[in-house]
Parts: C-alpha cells; structure tokens; sequence
C-alpha cells in the first residue's frame, strides 16, 4: 500500500470512530456525556475484552438475576422493602431519598456499577456501612453487599422486655453482614468470640462468593457457593495459601475443633455441629411455646431473654451459611441461648460437663 492510501485509510477510520462516538452519546448520571472519543469505550467494549460477557453469563446463573423480591415493596403496603429488592429503591436510597416511579426493576449491571459516569467498573458503594444497632461493616467492595445484606432491626431496641411477638419477627432474612461482623445478635451481656473470618476477609463477602472459579455457574457474578445441579463447589476463595491452603476438595467440610452441638462423640464438620446446636434450640423453643413451624408464635409477649433466644435461632437460620462466615459467634449465641432456656443462666453449664442429650428428641 501506498503512504497515501494508508492516510487516507486511517483518516476514514478516525471519521467513522468519531461519527459513532457522536451518535452513540451515553448520557451519564449527571446528564452529561461520558467522553466524545469512542475511544474511552474501548477500555470496557472491546473486540477482544470478554470480561463484560463472562459476568453478563455468570450474572444469568445468579439469584440476584432472578428478581424474585421486585414486587415485595410498597405496592404491597411496605414502602420500606423497596431500597433493598429493586434497582430504583436502591438507587434512591444511595441519595438518601426514597424511589419515585411506577415501576420497580430487578437488580441489573448498573444497580451496582455506573460506568458511564464513573468510566470505571468501580462498585457505588465504597464506604464504610453501619449495621442497624450502628456497629461498622468496612470490608472493601463488599461494603456494598453490606448495604442490604444486613438485618433490619437493632437488637438493642428490639429485643427488650415484655416484646410482643409476631409471625415475621426476627432480624430478617438478610443479616450476613451482621454474622460476619459478629454483631447484632442478644448476646446476653457476654463476651461472644469471633472467627478468623471476621478479620482475615478484608473484602469481606466478595473474596468468598465472588473467587474466580472458571465455572460460569459458580463465583464471580453468580455469586453461587454451591451449584447443586453439578454438585461443584466454589472453593477457589478458600484453599488460598494464606487460608485453607487446599483444605478443600468437595465441599465446605470442616472438622469442628469441638463438640460444640454436645451430643456426645467426635467433633463432626462445622456445619453439622450448628446444624445440631440449631435442631436442639428449636425443640426447646417450640416446648417454650415460642415458636412454631419456623417461625415465631403470634402474639406470645416475653421476656428480652426468652425473645433473644428465638432471635439468635433465627439469626444463624437466616444466615444461612450455617455457621461457615462466623462459626465462633454462631456457636457462642446459640450455647448461650440453649443454657439460658434449660438452666436460667445464658453460661449455665460448667464447663467439660457440656454432655447434654438432645439426640433422642431429634
Ligand atoms: C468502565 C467500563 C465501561 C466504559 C468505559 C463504557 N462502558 Fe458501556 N457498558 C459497561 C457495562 C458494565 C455495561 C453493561 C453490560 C453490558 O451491557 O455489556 C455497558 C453497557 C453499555 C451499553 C448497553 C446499554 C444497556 O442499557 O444495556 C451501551 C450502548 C454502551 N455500554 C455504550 C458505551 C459507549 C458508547 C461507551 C463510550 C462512550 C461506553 N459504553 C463506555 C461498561 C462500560
Ligand atoms: C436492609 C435490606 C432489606 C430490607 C429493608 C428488606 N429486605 Fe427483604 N431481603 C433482603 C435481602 C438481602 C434478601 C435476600 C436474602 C437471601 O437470599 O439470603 C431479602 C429477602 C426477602 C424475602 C425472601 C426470603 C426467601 O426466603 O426467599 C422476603 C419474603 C422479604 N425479603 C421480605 C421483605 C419485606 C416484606 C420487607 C419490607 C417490610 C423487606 N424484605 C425489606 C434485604 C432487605
Ligand atoms: C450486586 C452487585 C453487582 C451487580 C448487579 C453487578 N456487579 Fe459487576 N462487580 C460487582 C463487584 C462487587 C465487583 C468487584 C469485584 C472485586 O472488587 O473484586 C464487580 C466487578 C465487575 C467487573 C470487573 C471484573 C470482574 O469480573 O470482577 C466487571 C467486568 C463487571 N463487574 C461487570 C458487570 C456486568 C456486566 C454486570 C451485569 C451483567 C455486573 N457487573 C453486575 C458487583 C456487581
Ligand atoms: C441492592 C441490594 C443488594 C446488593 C447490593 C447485594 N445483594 Fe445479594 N441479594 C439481594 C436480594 C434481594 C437477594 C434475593 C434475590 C432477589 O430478590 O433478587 C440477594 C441474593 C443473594 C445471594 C443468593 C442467595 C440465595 O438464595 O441463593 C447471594 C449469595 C448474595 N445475594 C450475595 C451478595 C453479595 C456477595 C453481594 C455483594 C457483591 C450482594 N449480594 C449485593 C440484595 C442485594
Ligand atoms: C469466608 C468465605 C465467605 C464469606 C467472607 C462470606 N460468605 Fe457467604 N457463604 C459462604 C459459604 C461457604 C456459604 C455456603 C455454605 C453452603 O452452601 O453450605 C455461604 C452462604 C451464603 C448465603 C446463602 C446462600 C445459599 O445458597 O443458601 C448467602 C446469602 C451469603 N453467603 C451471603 C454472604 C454475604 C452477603 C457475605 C458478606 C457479608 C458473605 N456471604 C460472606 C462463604 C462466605
């Protein structure tokens, strides 16, 4: 080719890439445009950038994709749902303002990204998150799972004398960050220890539920632990050198470093032993008459004690990782609660005489 063609070449595709970036104008957030070179684009929508598309795959495989809460918001009669279902609550909310429109939507890329305005895939929520009993969640980019996956209540406030209650009380069902944290539950004025999660996750839920695992239905933007159709687990967060260092193989199984559950034997894995703790606390509960199928009894009016055990059984249920983000904390509320309902006293067992028989009642 000719210098001369070649210019002339070169010049056509600086006038197509100049056209294109007129025409497509991406209007930002402040209503002004993202850059006038198409160019800038380029940085995220290239011929050969497939990181869009991974998360766009994996997002798919997601249950934040599923929009399954959208409609659990004020057209319902609870205008205070809405700022952690859908994408216009969310937003609103992130202003301190509540969502206008007719319309709610389902989470989407730039529920938590704003690339256009940002000209970075840098999440919107950066800062530090308070719990809801004020306690400080600052975990990185999970700073923004903590903006709703937290409890909606303050244990301070909520569990107190002569509380009444009702089929949906308890923290509710997002209160991950709080477990992590080890924070927000009734403690009953002790002491509860906390795992090495919370503080080795310096970024939090991300470095877990988001690991790269090379399985679209698995990490990343999946956020998925746990495929059960593969049966394939997401272990690439937790077998890293400083951590587990290969622990892993298939699942999260863990030999528990006590009998924590107290019925009798070897320690089994972490989650089998909350699982015992959780099955023992929820027969005592339902002998107490606080509870009932899972949920707790419509207007029983109780004690803080008593209450703070049925939200200490709801708080590890709810967590939903059985005991995998704060083993120590799960197993600490849940003793607590258990010694507190068969002996009046929260630490009412001595210790090394922690033998109990739950078994048969199971
Ligand atoms: C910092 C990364 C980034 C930059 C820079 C960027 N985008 Fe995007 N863009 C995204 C993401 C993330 C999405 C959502 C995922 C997708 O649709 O691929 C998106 C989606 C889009 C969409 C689809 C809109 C929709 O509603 O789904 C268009 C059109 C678009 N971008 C155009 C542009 C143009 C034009 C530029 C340059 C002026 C640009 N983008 C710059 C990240 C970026
Ligand atoms: C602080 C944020 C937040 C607020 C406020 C909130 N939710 Fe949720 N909610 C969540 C999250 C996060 C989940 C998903 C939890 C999960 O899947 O682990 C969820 C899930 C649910 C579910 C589904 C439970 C299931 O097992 O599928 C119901 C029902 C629900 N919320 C009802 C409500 C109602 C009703 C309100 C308003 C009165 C409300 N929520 C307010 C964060 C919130
Ligand atoms: C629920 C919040 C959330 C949604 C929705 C979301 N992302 Fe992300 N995304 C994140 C977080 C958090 C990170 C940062 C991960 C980190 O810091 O390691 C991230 C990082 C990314 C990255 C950087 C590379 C990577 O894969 O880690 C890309 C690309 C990306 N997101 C694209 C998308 C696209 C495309 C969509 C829509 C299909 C989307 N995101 C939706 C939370 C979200
Ligand atoms: C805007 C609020 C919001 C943000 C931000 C958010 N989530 Fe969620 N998350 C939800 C809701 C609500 C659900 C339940 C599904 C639904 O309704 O879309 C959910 C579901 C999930 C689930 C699936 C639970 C199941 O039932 O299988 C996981 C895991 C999860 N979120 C983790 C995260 C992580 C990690 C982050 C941070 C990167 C995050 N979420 C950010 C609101 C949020
Ligand atoms: C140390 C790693 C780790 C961290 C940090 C972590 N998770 Fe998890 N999480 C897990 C594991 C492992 C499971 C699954 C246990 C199982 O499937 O048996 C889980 C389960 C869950 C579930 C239930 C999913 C389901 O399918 O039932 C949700 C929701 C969740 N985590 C959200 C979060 C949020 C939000 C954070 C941050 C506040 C977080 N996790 C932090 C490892 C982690």
């Amino acid at each position: 080719m000719k210098f001369r063609t070649v210019s002339v070449v070169l010049l056509l595709i600086a006038a197509i890439i100049m056209a294109i970036g007129c025409e497509r104008k991406v209007v930002n957030e402040s209503g002004g445009e993202l850059q006038a070179d198409a160019s800038a684009c380029f940085s995220c929508h290239s011929d050969q950038d497939r990181d869009l598309r991974a998360a766009a795959l994996q997002w798919q495989t997601s249950k934040h994709a599923s929009g399954d809460n959208v409609d659990r918001n004020r057209h319902n009669g609870y205008g205070s749902c809405e700022r952690c279902h859908t994408s216009e609550g969310f937003l609103a909310n992130l202003e301190g303002e509540s969502a206008s429109g007719e319309y709610f939507t389902p989470f989407e890329c730039f529920t938590c990204h704003a690339p256009h305005t940002n000209t970075s895939l840098e999440v919107r929520v950066q800062e530090a998150v308070a719990i809801a009993n004020g306690a400080t969640f600052d975990k990185g980019s999970a700073n923004l799972c903590a903006s709703c996956h937290q409890g909606r209540r303050n244990v301070d406030t909520y569990v107190v004398d002569d509380v009444e209650l009702s089929e949906h009380w308890g923290p509710h069902h997002s209160n991950q960050s709080d477990m992590l944290i080890g924070s927000n539950a009734y403690e009953y004025g002790l002491e509860i220890d906390n795992s090495a999660h919370t503080n080795v996750t310096t970024e939090g839920c991300v470095m877990c539920h988001m690991s790269p695992s090379g399985d679209i239905t698995l990490g990343g933007h999946s956020w998925n632990m746990h495929d059960e159709e593969k049966d394939h687990y997401n272990m690439t967060g937790c077998n890293v050198a400083a951590c587990h260092n290969e622990e892993f193989e298939e699942g999260f199984e863990r030999q528990a470093d006590d009998d924590y559950d107290w019925d009798g034997g070897d320690p089994e894995t972490v989650q089998a032993e909350i699982a015992g703790l959780v099955d023992s606390l929820e027969i005592l509960l339902e002998e107490a008459g606080l509870l009932h199928d899972g949920h707790p009894v419509a207007d029983v009016i109780t004690s803080a004690d008593s209450a703070g055990a049925v939200f200490n059984w709801l708080f590890v249920v709810e967590d939903r990782s059985e005991g995998v983000h704060n083993t120590e904390y799960a197993v600490g509320i849940l003793q607590a609660s258990i010694n507190y309902l068969t002996t009046g006293d929260p630490e009412g067992m001595p210790a090394g005489n922690k033998q109990r028989n739950f078994a048969n009642s199971r």
